[in-house]
């Protein structure tokens, strides 16, 4: 994609590594929408950056996310890139004796079902601009299971290997299809302490180098990975599938 000139719609854009690479393409000369749940920082995005945008989405709720495709590509006709972004992540005990399915059922909601539908229902308009992109992010965690998010890091493998697929079938349109798999990097995804936990890569670094990365156009299969996560994304091929698995397993 060009790093400037685009108008780009990043779900998961109020906080975390969303907002980073939100207001990092804001800055870089695009028009940038940004979407998640928390009326009061998509407010504060809004005072805080003149001429960026911001809409309240719930990715989980499946209904609302028709109206809110219709609304947006209305609103920005221009709409050329999607950054499917938002996500969330929970700890899961199969040991236990009851073990709580609110956290799958929620989280296959938000990271796939709400990933995929608003992908469907924009790429129409997509295909219709001269040049688009839809970007999902997913993780290292893609690549090597999480023991203790076991849901979690199975919904980022299925974005995968729904994005190789789709990938494929959009071959020869105008839209070039990237994923965003970023390593540990310190938010708040999995809490508080990880905004600030040391083994985390820290978010303006991780924003600098995807920034460097799409302007450079330094992407191999679609693929935008920086150098933090290369041992994940390549554990299996270079032979540290086992050992990637145990050092998370005591994460
Ligand atoms: N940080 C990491 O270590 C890491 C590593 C690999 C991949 N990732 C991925 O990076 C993405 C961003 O995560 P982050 O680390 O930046 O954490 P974050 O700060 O918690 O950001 C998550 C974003 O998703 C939004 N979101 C969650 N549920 C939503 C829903 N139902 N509807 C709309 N928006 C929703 C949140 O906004 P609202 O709460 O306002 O809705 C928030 O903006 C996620 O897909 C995550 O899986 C993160």
């Amino acid at each position: 994609m060009n790093i400037s000139g685009n108008t780009i719609l990043v779900t998961g854009g109020t906080s975390g590594i969303g907002r980073a690479l939100a207001v990092a393409l804001h800055e870089k000369g695009n028009t940038v929408i940004v979407a998640g749940r928390r009326e009061s920082l998509l407010q504060e995005i809004r005072d805080t950056y003149p001429g960026m945008h911001a809409v309240q989405v719930d990715m989980a709720n499946l209904q609302a996310l028709d109206a809110f495709a219709k609304q947006v590509t209305k609103d920005f006709p221009q709409l050329n890139v999607l950054i499917n972004n938002a996500g969330i992540a929970k700890h899961e005990d199969y040991k236990a004796d009851t073990v709580d399915l609110d956290i799958p059922t929620s989280t296959i909601q938000t990271n796939i079902t709400g990933v995929v539908h608003l992908s469907a229902l924009l790429l129409p308009h997509l295909r219709a601009q001269q040049q688009s992109t839809l970007m999902v992010t997913t993780s290292g965690l893609a690549f090597v299971p999480y023991p203790k998010g076991p849901i979690y890091g199975a919904t980022k493998a299925f974005l995968h290997s729904w994005l190789e697929a789709i990938r494929v079938q959009l071959r020869g349109t105008n839209v070039e299809v990237l994923e965003l798999a970023p390593p540990y990097v310190q938010t708040e995804l999995g809490g508080p302490h990880q905004a600030n936990d040391p083994r985390a890569m820290p978010l303006d670094e991780y924003t600098r180098e995807v920034v460097e990365i799409l302007e450079n156009n330094t992407i191999d299969k679609g693929e935008v990975l920086v150098e933090r996560v290369k041992p994940m994304r390549f554990a299996e091929r270079e032979g540290r599938y086992d050992q990637v698995l145990e050092m998370l397993a005591n994460m």
